[in-house]
Order: structure tokens, then sequence, then C-alpha cells
């Protein structure tokens, strides 16, 4: 599929102004936007809040002052760009009130930041209003809640969208450390060499947040850690890590790869599943007294691939951690001097956030007794600027100007869901773990042949 022609759209209609992801990520991504002078002519801001104007105008500044990088002259600036629109999503008139607002604008991208159960209604409001033409769609996850409702929502929008009009936003690919996941791995001639089943032993990823859920009870029980993060943001770094080179020679290279992988993620098996629920989740407000909803997820994949074959990637997501971090752990196999080195394999470790790092566990002499042989990181450490890129800044750009290359195309989410539709389904039974804790022991099982889990310091 050859991705459209590209124009930049010259404004953003915003469903969810109001929502927690507009006030921490979204606000200060548009503004980043327009510091560089990026954003768009006209941004509408829509929700069902009453809200005038002003109320939009302050509360965008007190989220940019909180979240972003703010200054007094760029806020002017920006301020005049945005517009509010009040209204129900289901109603006919709040999209004539933005027929109205958006009169002698083209190609508008409208960006949903709500709940998927208004899709359908957004999206035939948007047909029947005379809004859809030549406009673009954003859309927030989560993107279904399984393989057919993926699927079923798919077929809803593309009633009204073709998909080379669709974005669908996953932020872990606008982060530049995950970006560079493919530099590093494609733009260094030492690594892709090695970078098979021939040489790597085992890969582990590891994305621990040492906060809980924070207020999102009721979300959460709709969710849990596998659909929240796993289905999505951990996948798409294993893609990363495990794709084939794109051919540079056509747009949809990257994303032909990435679905392969998925494609090719062997079924799980329920004994290499361990779901942990933090002890205490249950008393969260809106949370089941007896809920089985997963905090904690920890799942070996196998990719039945030539590159792959038989060696497992470890996964693991959880709340209350001992540390927030995102961190990849690739162990290689272990060199062919054993006696002298003891046994230490090398290793690279790749952290993705709070900090971005890249360390390689390299064997050499001690600096003493030149008879042992120890292990020393060679560390990549000027590596601040790469955290600093808000990821939906990078995306929002993209989609403004049409480019769909950072986006999850129709098949990937599909495919996506399908790797853990059956783990959803029929889910083995959630395990108690304390806070401060790597999820319950049992985890501890799934990483024992590989050496343990390594876990993020
Ligand atoms: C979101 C999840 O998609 O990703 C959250 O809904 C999670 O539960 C967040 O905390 C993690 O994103 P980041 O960028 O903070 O690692």
């Amino acid at each position: 599929m050859e991705q459209a022609e590209r124009k930049k759209a010259e404004a953003l209609v915003f469903y969810g102004v109001s929502g927690d992801l507009a006030y921490k990520k979204i606000f200060p991504a548009l503004f980043d936007l327009a510091k560089i002078d990026q954003h768009p002519k006209l941004v509408i801001g829509m929700a069902r809040r009453g809200w005038q104007l002003s109320d939009l105008v302050e509360r965008a500044r007190k989220s940019i002052k909180e979240h972003g990088h703010y200054d007094e002259a760029t806020f002017e600036k920006f301020a005049q760009t945005l517009r509010y629109v009040d209204g129900d999503y289901r109603k006919q008139e709040t999209f004539e009130l933005l027929y109205a607002a958006l009169e002698g604008t083209e190609h508008v991208a409208h960006y949903l930041a709500i709940p998927p159960s208004m899709f359908q209604a957004v999206v035939e409001q948007l047909a029947n209003c005379r809004l859809a033409k030549g406009a673009r769609l954003i859309v927030e996850k989560p993107f279904g809640r399984d393989q057919q409702s993926a699927h079923e929502l798919n077929a809803t929008i593309h009633k009204v969208f073709p998909e080379s009009s669709i974005f669908r936003i996953d932020h872990y690919l606008g982060k530049s450390a995950v970006q560079n996941l493919l530099a590093f791995r494609f733009s260094n001639t030492f690594f892709e060499p090695i970078w098979n089943r021939h040489y790597i032993d085992s890969v582990q990823i590891t994305l621990g947040e040492a906060f809980g859920v924070e207020g999102r009870g009721r979300f959460y029980e709709e969710v849990g850690a596998i659909r929240d993060v796993i289905q999505n943001h951990v996948l798409q770094i294993v893609g990363y890590l495990a794709m084939e080179p794109p051919v540079g020679t056509y747009p949809e290279a990257l994303r032909d790869e990435q679905v392969k992988v998925f494609r090719m993620i062997r079924p799980i098996a329920p004994t290499d599943i361990v779901r942990g629920q933090l002890s205490g989740y249950r008393n969260e407000e809106g949370v089941a007294e007896d809920s089985e909803v997963e905090t904690f997820a920890a799942l070996k994949l196998y990719l039945d691939s030539w590159r792959w074959d038989g060696v497992p990637f470890l996964i693991r997501a959880g709340k209350k951690m001992p540390k927030t971090a995102a961190e990849i752990y690739v162990k290689f196999k272990r060199p062919p001097l054993s006696g002298k080195v003891g046994g230490l394999t090398n290793s690279i470790r790749l952290r993705l956030s709070p900090e971005v790092q890249i360390s390689l566990g390299t064997n050499m002499i001690d600096a003493v007794d030149a008879d042992q042989i120890v292990q020393r990181p060679l560390e990549a450490t000027s590596l601040e600027g790469y955290g600093r890129v808000n990821p939906y800044a990078r995306l929002l750009g993209d989609a403004l100007i049409g480019d769909q290359t950072l986006f999850t195309r129709e098949d990937a989410v599909e495919v996506a869901w399908s790797v853990v539709d059956q783990v959803i389904k029929h889910p083995v039974p959630v395990i108690q773990y304390q806070a401060g804790t790597w999820g319950p022991e049992e985890a501890a099982s799934l990483a024992a042949d590989v050496g343990g889990w390594h876990d993020p310091t």
C-alpha cells in the first residue's frame, strides 16, 4: 500500500480536550510544535464540559507550565490558534458547530483521544456532516480489546476513512530511544552480523513502573497490563529488535517488516505466561473485590523465523515495581574460551527510559590480577538529549504532514492482538505480589534457563 500524497493539515480537531492525556501530553506536544512553527493554523478542542474558549486557553497554559516547555511569547502565538467547540459527540448539532468553526480550512486532522466506544458515533457524524472528505483520522490506543473488536473497529472506520488517512498512535514509536533501536541495529556494521540465533542467547524486555494505577482503577479493570502495554508498546519493541532490515526504497518498508515479526510469534503456551496482581489492588477505587485483572505480566515468546529460531524473548511489565525503567537486555552466547572467561557472556543493555543509555557487557582482564577475566561495561553516557523530545510532538507532527511510518497499520494492530488473544481469553490465574518487587516469584521460573531476569538498576 502506498502512502497518500502528503499535504500539511491546516487544522487539528482534538476530541477529548478536557481529558488527562490532553493535559499531560498533548498540549505540551502541540506547544513544542508551535515552538518550531510546525503546529497547525487552527486547533479546535472538543469536549462536553460547558467550557468557554478562555477555559481551554487557561487549561492549556496550566498543562504546558506543568508538563511542557512554557514560554510566554510562544504561548501568545499558540493561544491565537485555539478554538473550543462544546457538545455531545452523538449529536449532529455538535458537528454543525464544528463545521462552522472549520470554515475555510483544508485537510483537517481529527484526533480521537476518547474511549473507543465513541469512535463509531464520531466517525459517522464526520461523514454525515461532510467533515471527512480529504481529512485524516488520528486514533489513540486502546485500539479495540481483542482481535475481533479491533477488526470491527477497523471496518467501522474504513467505511468513512481509507487506510491511507488513518494514524493509529502508539506513543512508544515516537520515542527517540525506540527509533534509535533501528539505527543501532542497521547503521552499525558491527551489530547486524551477530544479531541472530548464532550469537544471541536470549532477549529480555522489562517495562517497570514504580507507581501503581494512580486513580485509574476503573480504566485498569477494563484493560490490565497485557492490553495496556504488552499488546502495543512491548510488542512494538519486539518488532524493532527482531525485524529484518527494511528495504528502504519504498514508503511501507518499515511497517511491512514490523508486521512480519508479529506474524512469526508462535502461540504462547500457558506455561510461558505469569500474570500477577499487586497486593492491595482490589482496594483501589473502581476495582472489583474479586478482580482477576493483572497489574503485572511476564511472557516468554518464540519467533518462528530463520533468524530467531530457539531464542527466547522474555517480556514483562508491571506496576509498583522496584524501579520505573524501560530496558532491553540482550544476552550473547558464551565465547569459546570458556575456561579463561569463567563462563562470562557478553550482553547489550539498552535503557529506553527514563534515561537513555547503551551499555555493552565486555570481558577484559582484571586490572590487578591479569589471570582473571572480569566483566566491565562499555557505556554510552551522553545520550540525555534523546529523552527530551516529546514522543507525541514527533507523532502529531508526522500525522499533520501525512507521514504514516511511525503509526500502527491495520494489519499490524490486528496481528498484535492475535498474539495475546488466547492469553486474554483463557487467562492463567493471577498470583499476588508485593509492591516493590519484580512481580510474583513464579515469574523467575520463566527466565531460569537463561540465567534469570536482568533487573534494571
Ligand atoms: C500508556 C499506559 O499507554 O503507557 C500507561 O496506558 C503507562 O499505563 C504508559 O503508564 C507508559 O508510557 P511511558 O511513556 O510513561 O513509558
